[in-house]
């Protein structure tokens, strides 16, 4: 039986295990998929693991997407570019690291039908999944990338692997046709952005990475000002998929079914 795992710190919440046993279960896979909790210093032990077999597939969440690439024999052209890892595999000899979290975010706006060339794209936070969405929009097309983060160092440290994105001040609401909340604001359904979006139109998109809950303040906001939204499920199912597809060359159906698997 084969074994595929997702690490992280915290773990517990992580609902790829039910997601990816579903599809292997639908697929007649022989294989089992779980969590685990790791420490730093376990990292390379498990990524020999993946070397030797007894493991063939790793999923990589919060905060080790760029604590792996060192263990690494090969990244993926958007791993290396974000530096964020967060699919691992054996393949030929070598361990690869690559990233569906571009893909997934793609696939997610891409179902939404929200054209996004020569559009303007507003960051809000710089954590663990924005190089990967900035990655993203920059392969859709968007003619200008706006970053804001709580703290300015972080985005300073993003703009060193993508030159062309601008830095907005924390508070600043620059003009827009699409805003990502890429921060953890919003986890905790009291959470409250604290940034004024009363004069930003109506046309826009409003885009949540979170999916728990379903609808975060900054979703509502949105929906109050009549603007559209979207929070972060399908991007999640998405980068499942696309990992799911690398493992076992297969390519489950997303269906009504899976996005309900999802509702906690
Ligand atoms: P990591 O930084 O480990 O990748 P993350 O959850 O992906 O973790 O990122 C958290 C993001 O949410 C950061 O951009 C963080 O801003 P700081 O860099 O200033 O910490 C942002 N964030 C968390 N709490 C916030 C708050 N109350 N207001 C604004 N931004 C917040």
């Amino acid at each position: 039986m084969k074994k595929y795992l997702v690490i992280g710190n915290p773990i517990d919440h992580s609902l790829s295990p039910k997601l990816h046993n579903f599809w292997i279960k639908q697929n007649n896979i022989d294989a089992i998929y779980n969590k685990k909790k790791l420490n730093n210093d376990e990292i390379e032990n498990l990524i020999f693991d993946i070397r030797e077999n007894k493991i063939s597939g790793i999923n990589v969440t919060v905060p080790f997407k760029n604590k792996v690439i060192p263990f690494l024999d090969e990244l993926s052209l958007g791993a290396k570019q974000t530096q964020s890892v967060n699919t691992i595999f054996m393949k030929d000899n070598k361990v690869i690291g690559d990233n569906t979290d571009i893909g997934g975010f793609e696939s997610a706006i891409k179902k939404l039908d929200f054209d996004l060339s020569k559009k303007t794209a507003f960051i809000l936070g710089a954590g663990g999944v924005v190089p990967s969405i900035i990655y993203a929009l920059l392969k859709m097309g968007v003619s200008k990338i706006l970053i804001s983060n709580r703290t300015e160092t972080k985005t300073e440290n993003i703009k060193k692997l993508f030159n062309n994105i601008q830095i907005v001040s924390w508070g600043e609401i620059p003009e827009f046709d699409i805003i990502i909340n890429g921060t953890s604001v919003g986890l905790d359904n009291n959470d409250q952005i604290g940034l004024d979006f009363s004069k930003v139109g109506k046309d826009k998109l409003f885009y949540d990475v979170i999916y728990n809950p379903n609808q975060t303040n900054f979703l509502k906001t949105a929906k109050q000002l009549g603007n559209k939204f979207e929070n972060g499920k399908l991007m999640f199912i998405f980068q499942a998929l696309l990992s799911f597809k690398l493992w076992h060359n297969l390519e489950p159906e997303v269906n009504d079914k899976t996005i309900k698997l999802l509702d906690v």
